[in-house]
């Protein structure tokens, strides 16, 4: 039988496992991406519908000292993550805003995203934009006030994932009713922006939306991230130009869209400003697993797309620590494992657009046959067709590079 691990020696079982896994990178080459991570993913307690909580509250002065430590230099919080609900906008938010701001200074972490829950609390059961004017007359408040915690803080982004916009009941509101009343909110904060920002002399802050195509509602009215894009080209809002988009890889598997594709039709319309990492399961729930658990293949093209289109705004770590993993572990293991898995997908991409095999390759797909004088579709397709065969000739490639097998194997257990 294995020797049993008594509940003293796991963690250092733990940190040796973990440094034998090696591939790991320092905080100073981990600092060099535009690497974010939430306060809500690092205190994630891991209740969800069917689950107790696992792992105690931390504070946000934690979670900053831990990212430090890691090497993560960006950190994006909700306004309900770090002010309690009956503090909101009162003089007890100034004081915490202070504390926070103080624990970023000392730790030399810079705040670059702020977001509202505008899905937990009961005040938003029928959404932010439902029909009573006081509910909406809140919403405004609400996100007028994280504008204001965003200034503070010092961030560039805020993000917008509207949650329980829509019904769990087909029939009793209007769609087309309630998508005014969202952009009315949207356009109060873009307004509350441009006013803080001639004040205060800071460049205004980019708004960025974000889907999700089912949950928390049984119908949700901008289920993807080419929804939000037509909803920012609909007329509709005052500032289109300060609103963009924050797709989330998972949340874009989960209706069954391709991640790549759907950052492809972001980065054509201009609006690619934010980017929610993680990874999951196609056409299942938000389990918000750490990037590149589940798909490596397609995060490595994702990430070749976006290199190549040169995308610089951050990558927010928006995954959720395993409930089996402990508050040590979340630190030790989730977070730094998360990153350098990022880290070493970002350096395969570049390995990838260097190849010299995918290199020619597409040179000569681009390059094509040199029938261009042929009107008959059959003789074309003729004089192509062994150039097509380098597409999976690519695939293949792509496969290698990520398995590292371009450069030969070295593992060899073939039994007759
Ligand atoms: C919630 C969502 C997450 C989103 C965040 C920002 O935590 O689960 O996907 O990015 O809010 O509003
Ligand atoms: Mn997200
Ligand atoms: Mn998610």
């Amino acid at each position: 039988m294995a020797q049993q691990i008594s509940s003293e020696d796991q963690r250092s079982l733990v940190d040796r496992l973990m440094s034998a896994c090696g591939g790991s990178y320092s905080p100073e080459v981990r600092r060099r991406l535009f690497i974010s991570g939430p306060q809500w993913a690092a205190a994630y307690r891991g209740q969800a519908l069917f689950h107790a909580p696992v792992r105690r509250t931390l504070s946000a002065d934690e979670v900053i000292r831990n990212f430090a430590e890691i090497g993560i230099g960006f950190w994006t919080t909700h306004d309900m993550d770090i002010i309690p609900a009956d503090e909101l906008m009162t003089g007890r938010q100034d004081e915490i805003l202070d504390s926070v701001a103080r624990s970023l200074r000392k730790y030399g972490v810079q705040c670059s995203m702020v977001t509202g829950e505008t899905f937990f609390s009961p005040v938003w059961a029928a959404s932010p934009a439902g029909e009573q004017p006081e509910i909406r007359a809140y919403a405004t408040k609400r996100l007028q006030n994280v504008v204001d915690i965003g200034h503070r803080l010092g961030a560039s982004f805020v993000v917008y994932w509207p949650g329980t916009l829509g019904y769990q009941l087909q029939g009793v509101i209007d769609e087309t009713l309630m998508l005014r009343r969202y952009a009315e909110l949207l356009n109060a904060a873009c307004e509350r922006d441009l006013q803080v920002s001639q004040s205060t002399g800071r460049p205004w802050m980019r708004h960025c939306l974000e889907a999700k195509p089912f949950e928390p509602q049984a119908e949700i009215l901008l289920p993807t991230t080419d929804a939000m894009l037509n909803f920012i080209a609909s007329g509709l809002l005052t500032h289109p130009e300060m609103v963009g988009v924050n797709p989330e890889y998972l949340h874009e598997l989960m209706w069954g869209g391709a991640p790549r594709a759907a950052l492809a039709r972001a980065l054509l319309a201009g609006k690619l400003w934010h980017f929610d990492i993680n990874d999951g399961y196609r056409l299942k729930h938000d389990v918000d697993i750490g990037i590149a658990m589940v798909n490596p293949l397609d995060w490595l093209n994702v990430l070749i797309l976006l290199r190549r289109h040169g995308y610089n705004g951050p990558f927010n770590l928006d995954y959720k620590p395993p409930r089996t993993t402990s508050e040590y572990g979340v630190f030790r293991v989730s977070f730094p494992s998360a990153v350098d898995r990022f880290i070493t997908l970002w350096q395969i991409a570049g390995e990838a657009m260097a190849d010299p095999v995918i290199g020619e390759a597409t040179e000569a797909l681009e390059a094509g046959a040199g029938a261009s004088g042929t009107s008959n579709g059959e003789a074309l397709f003729e004089a192509n067709k062994e150039l097509w065969t380098l597409h999976e000739l690519i695939g293949h490639r792509l496969v290698q590079i990520l398995l590292g097998q371009h450069r030969g194997r070295i593992f060899v257990d073939l039994k007759p």
